[in-house]
């Protein structure tokens, strides 16, 4: 991230991880020094769908170095050559620029492929040789990167392995780093035993913790909208905000991936990461700088000072998609999706009240909600306002006027929207709920990056303000921890049928106390 003129010697930790970020002239691009990537789990949904398109956009973007190398290390009996046919398809079908023959031959000049099981030992001996091979042939000066696109079970073995190879030792001023994607464990105690045995291997500022949402142009936007301005920061806090709503909806349902979300569930999935990092960048002080410790201190303050509500019962809720119709056609249950066990309790939708113990949140509740099968796909976080101590208005006259609101929309139509009451035209003093809305598409000409562009370059530059700690993955594990024992003990998950916006408690949830869900 762009760093404020304010950050000094005092910060130099990170400072030195990316000088360049002060140097630059703000019109040119950062492009990444030499270096590869060696990713596991290529052939998993992520890497064909976002990790390998991404790579080839920045490719396409000119952000990647020509030499840069990408080996892909699976089971497959591939060659180099497979391997490349792989690549070529997963780009044609999902890389947001568009397909170009001489970018895919400058990509391809340094695609590798190693075959191996997580086990092998002379599989990543043969890792080593052929990532040696691209130090010599393409230049990338022995800086390399390790993408664990893989379930977490399989951390240990691989951590183990590079560190038996040698991999995870850097040379001479080179750099090697690894990338870790979410879920960073179950709770707070797996969460620990996986980062031990990470941090084992390599030095906890070459760990890179990948929470996508934090590479959305939307999120890192609340950062702009908040510090930048004069505006929104004097009546963002308990004074004039009444609540905020953070709500993730899809309406997608778990699709094959069974294996993964049953047991694990939503509020796991995206509540521990995506949810509470949205809250956390709404809700924090202004840092210091944008510098990864300076951004992640405020993040974590604001994350320690969470506090659960005494009657989870009450305040949270919990459910599960039954069968039905969505968009026009029929929808099967959760519990009859390919490989989900008939009794699963596992939620694929939840909700909860959480409150900021801060001079600045007291007594304003958060209310965050996530999951599948809702009404449509829409992340949004809604700061709603109290209403005006005095309205001078005959009270018919303002009938229909609700609370001002600021709507940040995350995706899928970005821009922020302001909402507040104006006059309806006509003889009467009528007043009505009007909204402004800022939206990228018509504001910038340029279409915003994918968010694993972003974070895949900021993580080759050894960038890290987007990249979450171990410390506020603990946090929210243990925000997170209490609600889902209690789940497990006490509250099986509701039904709710697909298209709806969640089972009937969620709404009761927020009725309980004088509000509802906003209908994004
Ligand atoms: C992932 C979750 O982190 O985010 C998925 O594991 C979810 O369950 C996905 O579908 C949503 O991402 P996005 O960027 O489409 O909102």
């Amino acid at each position: 991230m762009n760093d404020s003129p304010r950050a000094s010697a005092e910060h130099s930790d990170d400072a030195a991880a990316n000088p360049l970020r002060d140097a630059r002239d703000r019109r040119l691009p950062l492009i990444s020094g030499p270096g590869s990537m060696v990713m596991f789990g290529v052939t998993g949904d992520l890497a064909r769908k976002k990790l390998l398109p991404a790579i080839y956009d920045l490719t396409h973007r000119g952000l990647l170095p020509p030499s840069f190398g990408l080996v892909g290390f699976g089971r497959r009996d591939w060659s180099h050559d497979d391997f490349a046919e792989y690549v070529r398809e997963s780009v044609i079908a999902d890389a947001r620029t568009e397909f170009s023959e001489p970018v895919f031959e400058q990509l391809r000049g340094g695609l590798r492929f190693v075959q191996g099981a997580f086990d092998d030992r002379a599989a990543f001996e043969e890792l080593t040789r052929v990532v040696s091979e691209l130090d010599a042939s393409r230049g990338t000066g022995g800086n390399h990167a390790f993408y664990l696109s893989i379930p977490p079970a399989a951390f240990p073995q691989v951590c183990e392995q590079l560190a038996g190879s040698g991999l995870n030792t850097p040379r001479d001023g080179s750099w090697r780093r690894v990338v870790i994607e979410k879920p960073f464990g179950h709770d707070l105690a797996s969460a620990r035993e996986l980062n031990d045995v990470v941090e084992q291997v390599f030095n906890p500022e070459d760990v890179f913790r990948i929470d996508h949402y934090l590479g959305k142009e939307t999120v890192q936007n609340i950062l702009a909208l908040r510090f930048s301005n004069q505006l929104f920061e004097p009546i963002w806090n308990a004074n004039y905000v009444d609540h905020v709503q953070i709500t993730m909806a899809e309406d997608i349902g778990i699709g094959s991936r069974a294996g993964y979300y049953d047991g694990i569930g939503t509020a796991r999935d995206v509540i521990q990461n995506h949810l509470l990092q949205l809250l956390a960048l709404t809700a924090m002080e202004e840092p210091v700088s944008f510098r990864a410790a300076d951004l992640r201190a405020e993040k974590e303050k604001v994350l320690a000072a969470v506090e659960l509500p005494q009657d989870l019962a009450a305040h949270t809720a919990r459910g599960q998609y039954v069968g039905g119709w969505q968009g026009g056609q029929e929808v099967v249950s959760y519990l009859e999706e390919d490989g989900i066990p008939a009794d699963s309790t596992t939620e694929t939708f939840a909700a909860m009240r959480l409150d900021i113990a801060t001079r600045r949140w007291a007594g304003v509740p958060f209310y965050l909600r996530a999951g599948k099968r809702l009404g449509r796909r829409v992340t949004e976080i809604a700061v709603v306002f109290k209403r005006a101590p005095f309205l001078p208005f005959r009270s018919t006259d303002t009938a229909d006027l609700g609370q001002n609101a600021i709507v940040v929309r995350v995706q899928p139509d970005e821009g922020v929207t302001m909402r507040f009451g104006s006059k309806v035209p006509g003889t009467q003093m009528e007043v009505r709920d009007v909204s402004m809305d800022f939206a990228y598409g018509t504001n910038f000409t340029e279409e915003s990056p994918e968010a694993y562009e972003r974070l895949i370059l900021d993580m080759m530059l050894g960038d890290p303000p987007l990249f979450p700690r171990q410390r506020e993955v603990e946090l929210s594990w243990q925000i997170l921890d209490p609600i889902t024992q209690f789940w497990a003990e006490h509250m099986p998950p509701a039904p709710y049928r697909p298209g709806t916006w969640g089972p009937d408690t969620a709404h009761e949830m927020i009725a309980r106390d004088g509000r509802s869900w906003r209908r994004p």
